[in-house]
């Protein structure tokens, strides 16, 4: 079962993807995090990425579809994906399609994770991650339940994105709303979009998420 999850920067996908990866096994896939891993190496096309990324800009068609591409073809991917922060062009949308046509794979939905744009630029502000296992956590709305322990992993390391300020976060904006959005039209004219409420609770949105993808064992 493969799954989109489609929202603005810091709607949840992030959060709500792990959460389902611990109740249907499903594997995320955050092309944001493949892009800051390629990033990370300090090559020409590593410092290329890294400027783009901090810009909040969004990378170029071809270098994003590459890197999924690959991870796509890897065997943990073989039992489903919860795709987050893929596709956000046009062309990202067709050509995912067509990858998962060849692969016998249709998408089970794309779920529209709703939110409005005032709280966004809060919830990325508080934003921090165990440097060790990815956990996401919020200064305020999500703490760890010990203090500078990871819940998940008890590791004392955390970190937080270079691209997670007010300034940035305008740019990621106007790139979702121009690029992005009009992909709902899309995916409502294919009959897949399934729309809950971003703005509820962690566990209320899991709750409606597992709803939506018809999947009843919460
Ligand atoms: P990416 O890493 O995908 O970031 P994003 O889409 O901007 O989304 P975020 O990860 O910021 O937010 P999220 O929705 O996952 O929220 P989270 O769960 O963390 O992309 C980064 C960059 O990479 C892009 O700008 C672009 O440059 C590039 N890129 C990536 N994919 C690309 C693509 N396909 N094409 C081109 N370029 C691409 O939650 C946010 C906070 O809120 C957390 O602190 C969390 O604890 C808290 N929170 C979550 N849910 C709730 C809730 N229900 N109530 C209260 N707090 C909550």
């Amino acid at each position: 079962m493969d799954i989109i999850l489609f929202g603005p920067p810091g709607a949840g996908k992030g959060t709500q993807a792990g959460l389902l990866q611990q109740r249907l096994g499903l594997l995320p896939i955050s092309t944001g995090a493949l892009l800051r891993a390629r990033a990370a190496i300090s090559d020409e096309l590593g410092q290329e990425l890294e400027a783009i990324i901090s810009r909040g800009e969004l990378v170029p068609d071809g270098m994003t579809v590459g890197i999924l591409r690959e991870r796509l073809n890897e065997d943990d991917c073989a039992r489903g994906v919860i795709f987050d922060g893929f596709p956000r062009t046009q062309q990202q949308a067709e050509i995912l399609d067509e990858m998962l046509a060849d692969m016998d794979r249709p998408l089970r939905a794309v779920v529209h994770m709703q939110v409005n744009d005032d709280i966004l630029i809060d919830r990325i502000s508080g934003r921090f991650s165990c440097a060790q296992c990815g956990q996401t956590y919020h200064d305020r709305l999500m703490p760890t339940k010990v203090a500078g322990v990871c819940d998940s992993c008890g590791s004392d390391k955390f970190t937080r994105r270079s691209d997670d300020n007010p300034d940035t976060m305008r740019v990621r904006l106007a790139a979702f709303n121009q690029q992005t959005r009009p992909l709902l039209a899309y995916y409502e004219n294919s009959g897949l979009l399934k729309t809950i409420d971003g703005l509820a609770s962690v566990e209320e949105v899991t709750r409606q998420l597992m709803q939506a993808i018809d999947v009843k064992t919460c």
